[in-house]
Formats: structure tokens, C-alpha cells, sequence
């Protein structure tokens, strides 16, 4: 987010237009949290994880007094454009702003779960997929020293991006993610396969939302009733921190210029985005209706790799 931020700010800069950071996101613009941002104040952040700006979960932008206290306090600073990085529930908030107070919004797709329509790629995927692999490669150190069955939970509630591209980059047995149904005696089946195979280790890859109980509930479910020896790692928000990858800043670098193009081009209400490495422009609401990515393929590869 850093690196959309240090684009979007020296984009301005550099045509002209005068930009404030909106520090703790929605829960900032309604208790007039800006701070003045030149070309300088973004000076030494594209390499940092997180925000410098800080986010926050805001419930009163979800009610129509929050975001009129948002849009006063925009208003009063005489704010034409409001450039938005987030997920869909960032962006159903600017949609709103935009209808009931006339702020031009422009979205910026930001999250580590992949789970946006209108670009290939999230904001803090790239990072947080190469965090997990590498916690990947390490734990394969110990399954394979110690011929050991290991269930490794990575992030992604509603959507099993994360732990598709960390499986297969990985060379896990399995992936199981949200979009398909956990069936537990087909992953012991393919565990046990694993090991009759000779291989020395066996590595699957949960998504915490997978519909089975999180990697300990499957892995539970799994050595019931067998001798396998297992172990559990649950990655969590260590995969939400560390300098992001060239990937990301790259990304965040295009598609904060991107926005502030468009602002001055008087969009509204829109997102941008990369596709087959062209920035793109799609409606906000593409967001969140367009975000069925097909899990499938990418869960055949696997299933037909791990032998
Ligand atoms: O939406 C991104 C995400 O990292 C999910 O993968 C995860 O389930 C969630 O955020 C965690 O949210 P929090 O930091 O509020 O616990």
C-alpha cells in the first residue's frame, strides 16, 4: 500500500495537485484525521509493509450521519477526489460517498486475498503468497527430515487464492480452500497415496476459510484412526507484514498513478487495475460482482502434480 501511496502523492506532485493523507481510513475522514503529503513525506516507504497511513474497520461509514461527517470534513478542506485502496467493503463505502455526497472516488484493489473483479492481481498478494512459500520451504525441511504429514493454514476467509498459489508454487499434496467442499476421507486417501508413493513428506495447504475447521480441525479429521505422524502450523498475520516484493511495489506504483489520472480526467466511482500487464479502468462495483475467479484449473494442476 506504501508504494500506491508514494504514487499517487508524487503523481499529484508532479501535475500540480496538492495531496492529504487520510490517516486510519474511513474512521480518519470522519474525526478529520488528514495530514499534508508532498513529494518529500512520501520519502523512504516503498520498501515498509503495512501503511503509513494506518487503516482502520470503521462501523459509522456504514451509516449514512458517518459518511455525511466524512464528506463535511472533505468538503472542508476543499477536497475534489478521494482515492480509495481497499477491498469491496472499502469500495461499497466509496460508492455510497460518491452517491449521497458527490465525492469523485477512485479505487485502488488492495488486499492480500485476491478476491476483487477488474485486476489479475491484488494490492499485498505477491507479498503475502512469497511470505507463506517461504514458511513453505522451510517447514519441508522438518516434514522431510522427520517423514511427517503437515497441515500449514494460510490466510484467505472467502477465498482461496493465497492458498492456491503457495500450494502450487510449494508443492503441496493438496490445497483445500473455501470454493470446494472439503471431502476429509479423499484427502486421507491422498495423503496415505503420498506416503505409499515413497514420498518422505506430505504438505497441505488449508485456507482458514475451508469449510472443514481450519487446518486443526482437518488434520483431526485426517489422522484419525491412522499412525500418521502430523503437525500443524497456522501462518496468520506474519503473512501481512514485511517489505513487500518487486511485484507489489511495482503494482502499487502504476495503479496509484493510474488513479490520480483518472481523478483528473473526472472519473468517478471507478477502479483500476491491472490485466495482462495493460492498468485498466473498471466500475467500482465490478469489485465485488465480478469476483468469481475459477478456482478449478489451478486445483486440477495441483491435484495431477502431486505424485
Ligand atoms: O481480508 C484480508 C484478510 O487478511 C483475510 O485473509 C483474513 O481473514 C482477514 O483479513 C483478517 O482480518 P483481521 O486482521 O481483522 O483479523
Amino acid at each position: 500500500m506504501n508504494a500506491a501511496v508514494r504514487g499517487v502523492v508524487r503523481t499529484a506532485d508532479a501535475l500540480g495537485v496538492h495531496t492529504l493523507g487520510v490517516e486510519f481510513g474511513y474512521r480518519g475522514l470522519i474525526k478529520d484525521r488528514m495530514r499534508e503529503l508532498d513529494a518529500r513525506a512520501v520519502s523512504g516507504i516503498i520498501q515498509l509493509g503495512g501503511t503509513i497511513l494506518g487503516t482502520a474497520r470503521s462501523e459509522e461509514f456504514r451509516t449514512p450521519e458517518g459518511r455525511a461527517r466524512a464528506a463535511a470534513n472533505l468538503k472542508g478542506r476543499g477536497v475534489d477526489g478521494l482515492v480509495v485502496i481497499g477491498g469491496d467493503g472499502s469500495f461499497h463505502g466509496a460508492q455510497a460517498l460518491s452517491d449521497e455526497h458527490g465525492i469523485a472516488c477512485v479505487g485502488i484493489p488492495g488486499t492480500i486475498d485476491n478476491d476483487l473483479g477488474g485486476s489479475d492481481f491484488t494490492l499485498g498478494f505477491d507479498t503475502a503468497v512469497n511470505v507463506a512459500l517461504e514458511a513453505i520451504d522451510r517447514i519441508r525441511d522438518t516434514a522431510s527430515s522427520h517423514e511427517r504429514l503437515f497441515f500449514v493454514e494460510v490466510m484467505g476467509r472467502r477465498a482461496g487464492w493465497l492458498a492456491l498459489y503457495a500450494g502450487l508454487a510449494g508443492g503441496a499434496s493438496a490445497v483445500l480452500v473455501p470454493e470446494r467442499p472439503t471431502d476429509i476421507e479423499a484427502v486421507r486417501e491422498r495423503v496415505r497415496g503420498s506416503f505409499e508413493m515413497g514420498k518422505t513428506f506430505c504438505i497441505v495447504v488449508v485456507a482458514e476459510g475451508d469449510d472443514a475447521g481450519g487446518a486443526y480441525g482437518i488434520a483431526n479429521g485426517v489422522v484419525e484412526g491412522t499412525s500418521l505422524d502430523s503437525r500443524v502450523t497456522v501462518l496468520g498475520h506474519v503473512q501481512r507484514g514485511g517489505p513487500p516484493t518487486m511485484r507489489d511495489r511495482v503494482l502499487g506504483a502504476r495503479l496509484g498513478h493510474a488513479a490520480v489520472k483518472a481523478l483528473l480526467e473526472g472519473q468517478d466511482q471507478i477502479m483500476v487495475g491491472e490485466r495482462s500487464g495493460q492498468i485498466i479502468r473498471t466500475s467500482l462495483e465490478t469489485a465485488w460482482t465480478d469476483n468469481d475467479h475459477d478456482a478449478g484449473p489451478l486445483l486440477e494442476l495441483i491435484d495431477l502434480l502431486a505424485r
